[in-house]
């Protein structure tokens, strides 16, 4: 089959190929953690608290005195992590001074179609586009990244992310630490290349899209971070655009993991390993001792990588990385016990389920045999109703399937429950091969019939292939308004 065609190809690589690398061991942690700096914000008189993102490109040192041509979001790098309250009504004033068309879709985040930042809210060069909604979900780790059809991949490896955190009150009363960048700090992980000089290079693809030997984190090549509290706060976020993580601690303790990617989980849950494909976001907490040093890592054992597929499976297990280094100081302030409850998160009654509908992922980057039109809405969503998605990987590769507007419950693994770790809200689903995953979502409120939401595999590579397509959510008896239903020739 297709699968085959695309091993065989991998194959072709060589020993050396893309993703068979292992750097446990070999990083020298030279550089303090760049933490993204908060991004500013005034209040209108209205109330709205109003953000403002310039795209524009810049160069970046990795190393000291090798500039690498690099984009950010007020910066040459990433861009500020963004804080909003639940209740608040946002806007955001985002302007391109890139010499290209680009967006900023806000990942995870429920709002308007219009206001979604997909591809259908292209910002051209020299333009400004000011999306505005109120926050009405709760406190997450989400981020921002642009979304123009084709190009994301590129833009988002060039340096177009950052982190948007929603906080509430019932996050805020809970003994968690929050500081930002001192107990409660981003850790944005990405794969990239580096010439023996230091200077940033493109990586090369294969079957996932393009994958790097080296990991930088905030942009940081080679990162330590010094803390001074017994328990801290990691929001790890996958922004690679293909390369998927065993995130572990170098000394075998375990991940204590207290939120995925729409909010806390009922309980924390200790894990050897936390998986997080691209896109996925993962709260951990850390308890160090005086003067310890532990290593964040991704750890690639053969168990994991068999269903990570070909490019771990096939390595024996060697595409593991340092990450992070956490340097405790000698005298750590204490920190209050965390909370064994954290979250309620009601089940969904399956017998609510209006809708059930099928995507299956094949080896042409196609969902249900079709590529991304822009012309086309796929499926029309009644507001308000229990949609079940069944996602069917029927290819021999890892994907990894996002959904717009929505955080939903995963139903079923092949049939099974889903592990403790996928019990909570969640956006993306890293999807095994040959596997089945049943989500249940609703989407709570009426939009656009003219405007879709997007769903997609989010290895940018596959995405910008066409492994997308469109939703419209209308209201009882709408129909949306675009060329819905109709079949294209490919
Ligand atoms: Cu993170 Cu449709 O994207
Ligand atoms: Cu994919």
């Amino acid at each position: 089959a297709a699968g085959g065609l695309i091993a065989v190809a991998f194959a072709g690589c060589g020993i050396a190929g893309p993703g068979q690398v292992s750097t446990i061991g070999k990083v020298d942690f030279d550089k303090p953690l760049a933490i993204p700096p908060l991004a500013e914000s005034t209040v209108d008189a209205d109330g709205t608290r109003v953000f403002a993102l310039d795209a524009q490109a810049g160069a970046t040192e990795f190393e000291p005195g090798e500039s690498s041509d690099t984009w950010g979001f007020n910066g040459r790098y990433l861009g500020p992590t963004i804080v909003a309250k639940r209740g608040e009504h946002v806007r955001v004033d985002m302007t391109n001074s890139l010499d290209e068309p680009t967006t900023v879709h806000w990942h995870g985040m429920h709002l308007p179609a219009e206001m979604d930042g997909g591809p259908h809210q292209m910002v051209e060069p020299g333009g400004s586009w000011s999306p505005e909604w109120d926050i009405d979900q709760q406190a997450a780790t989400l981020w921002y990244h642009p979304h123009p059809h084709g190009e994301t991949e590129d833009h988002v490896s060039r340096g177009l992310a950052g982190m948007f955190l929603v906080q509430d009150d019932a996050e805020a009363a809970l003994a968690l630490p929050r500081e930002y960048g001192v107990d409660d700090v981003p850790v944005i992980v990405q794969d990239t290349g580096f010439s023996a000089e230091g200077e940033q290079e493109a990586n090369p693809r294969g079957y996932a899209g393009g994958l790097g030997d080296e990991l930088i984190v905030n942009g940081t090549r080679g990162p330590y971070l010094d803390v001074h509290d017994e328990v801290v706060r990691l929001r790890l976020l996958n922004a690679s655009t293909a390369r998927s993580y065993a995130f572990a601690w170098s000394d075998g303790r375990p991940m204590e993991l207290i939120g995925t990617d729409g909010g806390l989980l009922e309980a924390p849950v200790e894990l050897d390993h936390v998986r997080l494909s691209p896109g996925e976001r993962a709260e951990v907490l850390l308890r160090v001792t005086p003067g310890e040093e532990v290593v964040l890592q991704s750890r690639m054992t053969p168990e994991i990588a068999a269903l990570v597929g070909p490019v771990a499976a096939t390595n024996g297990g060697t595409d593991s990385f340092d990450v992070l280094q956490v340097r405790a100081a000698d005298e750590l302030d204490p920190a209050p016990a965390v909370p064994e409850q954290l979250n309620s998160i009601p089940a969904f009654d399956e017998a609510e389920v209006v809708t059930t509908r099928t995507f299956e992922l094949n080896d042409s980057f196609e969902i249900n045999g079709e590529a991304m039109d822009m012309g086309r809405i796929d499926e029309t969503v009644t507001v308000g109703t229990l949609e079940r998605w069944v996602v069917e990987n029927a290819t021999s590769v890892p994907h990894s399937f996002h959904v717009h507007d929505v955080q939903f419950r995963v139903a079923s693994i092949d049939g099974a429950a889903p592990p403790p770790e996928l019990a909570g809200w969640k956006d993306t689903i890293f999807t095994e091969p040959e596997t089945e995953y049943e989500l249940l979502m609703r989407f709570e409120d009426y939009s656009d019939p003219d405007t879709p939401y997007m769903y997609h595999c989010h290895l940018l590579w596959h995405e910008d292939q066409g492994m997308m397509g469109q939703f419209a959510v209308v209201e009882p008896g709408q129909r949306a308004t675009m060329t819905e239903g109709t079949h294209h020739e490919h």
